[in-house]
């Protein structure tokens, strides 16, 4: 997400060297293709063979009727270059007005997002095809709360496996999570870092002293120390980085773990902050934010 052009085809080559299995794509950010020319190169180098990745994708908010799910699902393996992919998510909850495959915020004269409300649950009718069609291993959501996570699972024939959800030690997510935990979906976490930007030196607990001695205390950075509390929260982190020696750094979690008191440190954070609202989508009935609880 947000990797300018070639930057992100360079970072799954690099990924996958250093040993990552694991790629989130999405149509929505464009770069489907460059994560496909990187794939399908390291399998072609006999680095990786098919099984051994797993991609996940996303289907669109203009793609939500059920009769255009198919459709995009299709358009995402051509631009993958790849049969099928690992874990097609539905991106948000809300859908927008369809005006063409390259329209991905339709806007009317006033310049407001054209919502429609098209309910998730027949979009989810449409996903469950294409397991049975074979275009995507699994399915899931994404940015879904605990009521509209609860009412999928009432009504679906396939269960979501994942919910993918933003979570840091701003929005720790940890009711979301346990509620996920209690019906066998994974979570996997997008923004670990609260989205990172070292010109605005936000968020606020990447430069905090009192991480930063948790981070020395293992000889770690800080952006390891939350990927790890992230990791300890029980979720399956999505850090994002298009630079080499951050992509090796992300990826340098696995020999320490956090203790009690250093999750009491990083959970004082809480504050509910998100840094992806979709405020644009604020109007929808399905906007998943409306609901207090679902975001503590
Ligand atoms: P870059 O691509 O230049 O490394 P998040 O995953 O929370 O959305 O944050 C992503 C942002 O954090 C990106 O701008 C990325 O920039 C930056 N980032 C990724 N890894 C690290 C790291 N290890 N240390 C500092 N910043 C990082």
């Amino acid at each position: 997400f947000q990797s300018t052009e070639g930057d992100c085809e360079r970072a799954v080559l690099h990924a996958i060297d250093v040993g990552y299995r694991h790629i989130d794509t999405a149509y929505f950010y464009g770069n489907e293709a460059e994560v496909g020319v990187a794939v399908r190169k390291k399998i072609a180098e006999g680095v990786i063979k098919r099984e051994d990745i797993f991609i996940t994708t996303k289907l669109w908010c203009n793609f939500h009727e059920p009769e255009r799910v198919e459709y995009a699902c299709r358009k995402t393996l051509e631009n993958i270059g790849l049969d099928y992919v690992d874990l097609y998510l539905i991106h948000w909850p809300f859908s927008y007005k369809y005006r063409g495959d390259n329209e991905l915020i339709p806007k009317d004269a006033n310049g407001e997002v054209e919502l429609v409300d098209i309910d998730y649950l027949d979009t989810w009718g449409a996903m469950e095809k294409l397991v049975d069609l074979g275009l995507t291993k699994s399915i899931g959501v994404s940015n879904f709360n605990e009521e509209q996570l609860t009412r999928l699972l009432a009504n679906c024939k396939i269960k979501p496996i994942h919910n993918q959800i933003e979570v840091h030690p701003a929005l720790d997510q940890k009711k979301l999570i346990a509620l996920c935990k209690k019906n066998g979906i994974l979570v996997t976490a997008f923004s670990p870092l609260g989205r990172h930007n070292a010109q605005l030196r936000t968020p606020s607990f990447m430069y905090d002293g009192k991480v930063q001695t948790i981070a020395d205390k293992y000889n770690k950075s800080i952006a390891q120390v939350l990927i790890r509390y992230v990791m300890e929260l029980g979720t399956i982190p999505l850090p994002k980085s298009s630079n080499p020696k951050r992509i090796e750094e992300n990826f340098n979690v696995f020999d320490f773990k956090l203790t009690a008191e250093d999750h009491a440190i990083l959970d004082s954070y809480h504050n509910g902050e998100r840094v992806a609202h979709a405020r644009q989508a604020i109007k929808s009935k399905y906007y998943p934010f409306n609901v207090y609880s679902a975001c503590f």
